[in-house]
C-alpha cells in the first residue's frame, strides 16, 4: 500500500490496496486505519468491489447505522443511497459544510462512501480538518467557547421542509442533541472544533458572565457560533476530491467536516454510503 498526502494539512490518497481484500485482512486494515487517524480523511481509485465487501470493510470499524431520512439500498439496508438522479426528491440539496449526523447523541464515528456514478465534471466533495480549525483559533476564543455547549437539530435541517406534524414528529424520535462544542478525539486525544451545519445554538452561553442587562451579549453568542461554523470554509483546512465510479473516501466524523459540491444539474450522480457508529463526545 503507498500512501500520497494530497494537501499539507488533510488527506491521503492510497493505491495499490483493495478494500475488499482489507475486510479480510486484519494487518491490512489495521496499517489503513492508523492512515486514517494520521490524514483523516482517506481516498481509493478503482475500488470496483462488492457492496457486501463495501459493508464488511466498514463494518471492520464498528457497527454500521442508517438514516431517518435517507433510504437504504434495498439489498444492503447499511449502505445509505446518496442518489441524485430520477429517483431522487427534485428539491435535494447536498451543498452545506456539516459533520454527519451531530443530531445524535452519538454522532458516526465515520463513513465510507463509494461512487456508484457521477458526472464527468463536477460533484465533487470536500473535507476540512477541524482539528487543525481548533488549533488556529486566537486564543481569546478558545477561552471563551471552553466548555460550551451547542444543541444540534435533526428537525431544523432535514425537518425544516417537512410538513409540521411529521418535523415534529421526526424531533421526537430524534430529539436535540447536545454536544461540548470543542470535544476531544477518543483516539488521538486532539482538541477538535465540533459546531457544523446541525448546530442551532449554544446552550449555556446566557449565564452572568456573558450577559450584563437583559439580552445584551446574546447576539455575542449568535454571531461566535456563526463564526466557529464558518471556519471549516477556509481553503487552508480543506481536501477536494474529484469523483471517478468505483472512487472511495473513508472519513473520520469525528475531527473532520464535508460538502458535496452540488454544480451538476442535471447530471446524475450516485454514491453510497456506509456510515460507522460512534460515541458520545466529550
Ligand atoms: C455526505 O454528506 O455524507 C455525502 C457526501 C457526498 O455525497 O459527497
Amino acid at each position: 500500500m503507498k500512501v500520497q498526502p494530497l494537501t499539507c494539512n488533510i488527506g491521503a490518497e492510497l493505491t495499490g490496496v483493495s478494500l475488499a481484500e482489507a475486510a479480510r485482512n486484519e494487518d491490512l486494515f489495521g496499517a489503513i486505519k492508523s492512515e486514517l487517524l494520521k490524514h483523516k480523511v482517506l481516498f481509493l481509485r478503482d475500488q470496483d468491489i462488492a457492496r457486501a465487501d463495501h459493508v464488511a470493510f466498514a463494518r471492520r470499524f464498528g457497527d454500521l447505522e442508517d438514516h431517518p431520512v435517507a433510504s437504504s439500498h434495498p439489498d444492503h439496508p447499511d449502505l445509505v443511497c446518496i442518489y441524485k438522479d430520477e429517483t431522487s426528491p427534485p428539491d435535494r440539496y447536498e451543498n452545506s459544510w456539516h459533520c454527519d449526523a451531530t443530531w445524535r447523541d452519538a454522532p458516526p464515528m465515520g463513513a465510507v462512501l463509494r461512487c456508484v456514478a457521477c458526472p464527468p465534471i463536477g460533484g465533487d466533495t470536500m473535507w476540512a480538518n477541524m482539528a487543525k480549525a481548533y488549533a488556529d483559533l486566537p486564543d481569546h476564543i478558545k477561552a471563551t467557547i471552553a466548555g460550551l455547549k451547542a444543541r444540534h437539530s435533526i428537525e431544523a435541517t432535514f425537518g425544516a421542509k417537512m410538513p409540521e406534524d411529521k418535523r415534529h414528529a421526526l424531533k421526537a424520535q430524534y430529539p436535540d442533541a447536545e454536544h461540548p462544542v470543542v470535544r476531544t478525539h477518543p483516539e488521538t486525544g486532539e482538541k477538535v472544533l465540533f459546531v457544523s451545519g446541525f448546530a442551532t445554538h449554544f446552550t449555556n452561553f446566557h449565564t452572568s458572565d456573558n450577559v450584563r442587562y437583559g439580552q445584551d451579549f446574546a447576539p455575542g453568542g449568535a454571531n461566535l457560533l456563526s463564526y466557529l461554523i464558518g471556519r471549516a470554509a477556509i481553503p487552508e483546512y480543506q481536501v477536494r476530491w474529484r469523483w471517478q465510479p468505483n472512487s472511495v473516501a473513508i472519513w473520520d466524523n469525528r475531527c473532520t467536516q464535508h460538502y458535496a459540491v452540488m454544480d451538476y444539474e442535471p447530471c446524475v450522480r450516485q454514491m453510497e454510503r456506509a456510515g460507522i457508529i460512534g460515541d458520545k463526545p466529550f
